[in-house]
């Protein structure tokens, strides 16, 4: 295994870059911070939305490959006068500048190539995930971590394995991207303003998610009141395979601007402490009659992290499907032990 996949260890960059992010570490370390980690595009794309959305004063980005996220922050603060953020960038490739955030986005992984499913990222993404836990719990400690890795609900579960933090501090990223891409299918069926649609999607992120129409409306109104049964089930399966949709059309690499809105949205709900009930994968302990998994379910993101796991009835066929996706994470959650991992 490569060590080295995430992190250069500490010294190994070159003494140029040693140098530069030194000079940049005059200031003292802020009060708020944020880390992302890995600088592919999610992770850009990540650190682009916090700092236009000032939702930090230090904002720091790694990834393993020398110069890259720095070329990356040092973008992002040349944009800083036209856009207007305070937000300050800072680009590394070692843990050290990691130290003391307040909240992790973990990016950082190989994506889907086509053909691929999202369990075809387990060992290898896996190892990566292990690494960036252990930097996380010796430096941040008391950090608050949403990981959007993939396969996204077992790499929450070996996230959380292994930095031992409460359940309410490891979640992921992934219910409200597939609602988001449910909401926008629904207002394009619809012809209407994807603003007044409210769509629900549960279960693993991946081809066994559990898209609930009987959960959507717009403006109030039941989904199943504004369009057939076909249209719906056509517009929840193009939901499940959203993801290879658009893997299929960019040929390399995977969907990047709505994963980071996503992950940005859930960041800002628990650092501003804004409390809403956004889909994402928390550790289920008897909720919807699942034990010890982490999954998607609708939850309350606040400043502790996930502060309550809200359930909701569902009806028979979701009922299924329900246990059909916590099966599917269990398997790779067993082929993570086997590979040792977890
Ligand atoms: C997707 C990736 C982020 O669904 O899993 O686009």
């Amino acid at each position: 295994m490569d060590l080295r996949a995430v992190f250069r260890p500490e010294g190994g960059c070159t003494e140029g870059a040693r140098k530069r992010r030194v000079s940049r570490r005059v200031s003292p370390i802020p009060q708020r911070k944020i880390t992302v980690v890995g600088a592919g595009y999610v992770g850009m794309s990540v650190a682009q939305k916090c700092a236009e959305k000032n939702l930090a004063a230090e904002i720091c980005l790694t990834d393993v490959l020398e110069g890259r996220a720095e070329g990356i922050a040092l973008d992002l603060n040349q944009a800083a006068a036209i856009e207007g953020y305070t937000s300050r960038v800072v680009g590394t490739c070692e843990p050290g500048p990691t130290e003391r955030s307040d909240l992790f986005i973990v990016t950082a992984g190989r994506p889907r190539k086509p053909g691929m499913s999202r369990s075809d990222l387990l060992e290898v993404n896996g190892r990566i995930v292990v690494e960036v836990a252990d930097v996380i719990r010796e430096r941040s400690p008391d950090a608050i971590v949403i990981v959007v890795t993939n396969p996204l609900d077992p790499m929450t579960g070996l996230m959380r394995a292994r930095t031992g933090f409460p359940a309410r501090r490891v979640c992921g990223m992934a219910g409200l991207l597939d609602a988001s891409r449910f909401s926008w299918f629904i207002a394009e069926a619809l012809r209407t303003s994807v603003k007044d649609v409210d769509a629900m999607v549960l279960g693993a992120h991946g081809d066994s998610m559990v898209p609930l129409p009987n959960a959507c409306t717009v403006n109030g109104i039941a989904l199943g009141e504004l369009l057939d049964r076909p249209t719906i089930a056509a517009l929840s399966d193009r939901t499940r395979h959203g993801g290879a949709e658009i893997v299929g059309l960019l040929k390399t690499g995977s969907a990047f601007y709505a994963p980071a809105s996503s992950a940005v949205a859930m960041a800002a709900s628990i650092l501003n402490d804004e409390r809403r009930l956004l889909p994402c994968s928390c550790l289920l302990n008897g909720q919807f009659g699942v034990e010890g998994i982490y999954t998607g379910v609708p939850a309350i993101l606040g400043k502790m992290g996930v502060e309550r796991i809200v359930e909701l009835p569902l009806d028979t066929e979701a009922r299924i499907q329900m246990q059909k996706t916590v099966g599917e994470i269990q398997k790779d959650m067993e082929a993570l032990r086997d590979s040792g991992l977890s």
